[in-house]
Parts: C-alpha cells; structure tokens; sequence
C-alpha cells in the first residue's frame, strides 16, 4: 500500500512539489512558494473563505453559492461580478474545465487557441486556471469581492491547488474519493487520495508559514443519483478525516439533496453530528466544521418552471437543514451550461426562501427521530468496518473498504467501486437500500429499508428493477404533471 493516513513532512510535500510544477510550463511562475504565502497575507479577512463561513454558522446564517466558470478570463470575471452583484452570491465559485481536472494541459491549450467565442459563451466547461497562469488567477481575485472557491473536483488536483492558492483562492472543493468514484474508470483510488493529501498538505503549508487558514470541501453528492445518506456520509467523513490528519482545520462537510424532506433535514444533522464524534475519537482537536447542501444533482426538468419550483424545493430543504452554504443550481440544468443572468435568478430564489425561512427549524418529530437513529447506525457501522479493515488507518481503510464492497456507490464508473449495493425510492421519495451488496447495514436497518420499499412496491404494484429504477432516476423531471 503507497499510502498511509499520516501526516506528511514538509521535505516530502516540497520534495512533490517540484514534479508537480514541471507539469506546465505556468508552474515555473510559482517556484516561490514564500511570495504566494505573502500575497495570501496581503488579502483582507473578508474574502477568506474559513472566515466567512465560521462567521456565518456563528450567525446561524446560511449563504449561497451558485457555479460556474468559462474558459476566457475577462469573460470569468464578468461572469462573477453579475453572480455576485445580481445574484447576491457570498462565495464565488470557479467551475475548473474537465481538461485541468484530470492534468490534460497540453488539450486545454488547443483549445484556448481555437477560441473564438468572444463572450459568446465558452469553449469549455470551466476555466482552465494551469494554463492561464497566476497574474491571471490573481486578476480574478483582484477584481472581484467575496472569497474564491475553486469548484475543483478534479481527480488531478496538484498544480490546480498550487495556481489557484496562489492566486488567491481560500478553498477548494474534493477529495480524493469524490473526485475520482463518480468519474473514472480506471485511476487508482490509491493515487487519487494521495493526491488530494498533497493538496491538504500544501494548505498547511500556508498555515505554518504564514497563518494562513485555508479551507476544504469534500464533494458530497458523488455520482449524484440514488445514493443512500449512508454511503454520503461515511464518504464525506472519511475524506474528512484523511484531510485534518494533514493539517486541515477548517473543514466543509458536503451532502446532495436526495429528495425527501424527513431524510434530507436528518441527514445533514447526522453527518455534522458523527463525523465531530469521530475526529474527537481520532484526535482531531478544534477542527471547525461546517456544511455545504447541494440543490438536486440528478436529472432536472427541461421546462424553466418546473426546474425553479426544483431550485426552490432544494433551497427549503438547505435553509431548514441549516446548512452553511446552499450549492445552487439554475433553470437552464437540462440543457447545458447556465449564462450569468439564469444563474443569478437561482441565487436570487435561493436567497429569497432563506430569507423568508428566517431561521426556522423542523426537529423531534418520531418520525425524524427513527430516521435519524437508522442512518446513524448505519453510518456508523460502514465507518467501523472501513477503520478496521484499514487496522485503524482511514485512508488505507477506504481503499480496502471500496476494494470490499463496504462503501459502495451506485452508478459509479469507477472500476475500483464494487457496484453491488442497489437502491430505490419509497413512497415519499426517501432513498432506501434494496440490496446492500457487501455493505454492512445492521439488520435492524435493513429490516426499516426494506419495509418502505415494500410499502411502495405493494401500493404501486411495482417490482424492484430496471422500470423501478428509471421512475427514480426520472422523478424530478416533472414528466407525470
Ligand atoms: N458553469 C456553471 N455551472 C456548471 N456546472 C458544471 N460546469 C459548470 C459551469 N462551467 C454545474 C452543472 C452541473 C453541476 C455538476 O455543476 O449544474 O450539473
């Protein structure tokens, strides 16, 4: 096994380093790892993203971020500036292109070459920060005002975190699991992880060298379809956990939206509660967490009503959850990437639900309380059987677990995930397990899922499989009404 969920030394993350920039000609640009400390020193408290995001769940406040990101600086900038002016987004996002997220520079280049949209739209799916280099990362920064979030879930993310943090980014969006699980095939989860413990390592640089707190994101919704809170939530935790043993001390824990009201509100509880009861069992002191709830990921509504009535539904079940940050999406979801204007109207509904939410709270009912008792030890027991199949080592444990069945997730690509584990809805739309596949649900667990499915299968005449499975997939794409 190359990897170990230890802390690495500051020789071994230099001695790294020095492959990583040779990856690009622009990582010649950042050899000076001390003049990045520097220019991070120099930005005032307000646009870092830890310190927004501790003031704002001090406040008990939630705040918005929508995504986005095009291939063209200026055109970026401009993209942000409307987010931010016209959609009253708190954190800024900068959606990477597919390209960077998996190191394919010299591909990135063509086509920044063969660019001729002129602000017409974008050439690529998000922006391509290796190869503009750092003055022009750091433009960004300089001509916008609310922390950058690089939305960088990306398996290769080594030279994209040193341009980024050195450009002025607070906080990047992954995790070696999230960021590989949902999207490839064949890379190994071993490197994956390893490579996002570089990522964690250099922000502790930043840290120690200069004071410097820097944040992380793990990607919660993974593939984004039909996943049981479980599977999320021992994911989230676990990269979690491999990030703190770096140095990470502020942290985001990440959950998408499955649907249900009951099961979305409970497992955003869950997540924050045990993922705290376990960095305090590990030993992970005053790490400050805080949430990101993600607006539905699966398939959308091609109609733009019944995509907003989508937006807003996600935006109540986040506000209600009290989750710190509401990951928007935008009424062009169907069909492609959103313009500026479609993804500030998100922004402007989201907030406009948190407002007239005002902080209201839904807990204690029996139902909640069942529900909350079930995914907890479910939760749980996947997070034992990973750290012990592991002997006590996160990292290694997620390696064999996936390598096991024991974290499994549905429509996963990757061939490093078992794919046994199936699951459906239930009359209310909460995601149940059919089948566990090798994951180690207790059988008390298994007996409620099963019972909810059972009760969907009966009242819809109904069986599990494939015609089961496209109704859920399709659920939310309003094609019924
Ligand atoms: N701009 C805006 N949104 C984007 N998404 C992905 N790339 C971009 C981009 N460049 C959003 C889409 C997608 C989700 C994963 O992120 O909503 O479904």
């Amino acid at each position: 096994m190359e990897i170990k969920n230890h802390k690495w030394s500051e020789k071994q993350l230099l001695k790294e380093r020095k492959e990583v920039l040779k990856q690009w000609p622009t990582g010649e640009q950042i050899l000076d790892l001390d003049e990045a400390v520097e220019y991070q020193k120099s930005m005032p408290e307000e646009l870092n993203a830890a310190f927004l995001l501790n003031r704002a769940k001090k406040n008990a406040k939630t705040l918005i971020q929508p995504r986005g990101g095009v291939n063209n600086v200026n055109d970026h900038i401009q993209l942000l500036n409307i987010l931010e002016k016209q959609g009253g987004a708190d954190l800024l996002p900068t959606t990477i292109d597919s390209y960077t997220r998996n190191a394919r520079f010299e591909e990135a280049q063509q086509a920044i070459e063969k660019d001729v949209t002129n602000g017409e739209g974008s050439i690529l799916n998000g922006l391509p920060a290796v190869n503009v280099g750092v003055k022009e990362i750091r433009k960004i920064r300089e001509q916008t005002n609310a922390p950058l979030v690089g939305r960088t879930c990306a398996p290769y993310p080594r030279l994209l975190a040193e341009m980024l943090l050195a450009g002025g980014y607070t906080s990047m969006e992954g995790g070696g699991i999230t960021c590989l699980i949902p999207y490839t095939k064949t890379d190994s989860l071993e490197m994956s992880i390893k490579r996002w413990q570089y990522v964690s390592r250099l922000m502790r640089y930043y840290y120690d060298h200069g004071g410097i707190v820097l944040h992380r994101e793990s990607y919660g919704p993974c593939t984004g379809v039909l996943i049981p809170p479980c599977i999320t939530l021992a994911i989230s935790i676990l990269e979690c956990i491999i990030d703190c043993e770096q140095g990470i001390t502020n942290y985001s824990l990440g959950y998408g939206m499955g649907g249900n009201i009951t099961q979305d509100i409970v497992a955003m509880k869950v997540l924050e509660e045990v993922c705290q009861e376990y960095l305090d069992m590990l030993g992970y002191k005053d790490i400050k967490l805080t949430t990101y709830f993600h607006q539905y990921m699966g398939a959308f509504p091609k109609d733009e009503e019944k995509a907003l009535a989508l937006i807003t539904f996600g935006a109540t079940v986040g506000a209600l959850s009290r989750a710190t940050v509401i990951i928007t999406k935008t009424t062009h979801e169907a069909h492609g990437i959103p313009t500026a204007q479609n993804n500030a109207q998100s922004c402007r509904a989201t907030k406009n639900i948190i407002n007239m939410l005002n902080g209201e709270k839904i807990e204690g009912t029996d139902k909640m309380k069942q529900e909350e008792m079930m995914l907890r030890k479910a939760t749980k027991s996947i997070l034992d059987s990973t750290l012990e199949i592991g002997n006590g080592d996160a990292a290694i444990g997620t390696v064999r677990a996936f390598k096991a069945g024991i974290i499994d997730v549905p429509f996963s690509p990757s061939n490093y995930n078992k794919n046994l584990l199936l699951s459906h809805k239930d009359l209310r739309g909460a995601i149940r397990i059919a089948d566990p596949g090798n994951v180690p649900i207790p059988k008390e667990v298994m007996g409620y899922e099963t019972k909810k499915i059972k009760e969907r299968t009966e009242k819809q005449k109904i069986e599990p499989g494939y015609k089961m499975l496209l109704e859920d997939i399709l659920t939310f794409t309003g094609r019924n009404n």
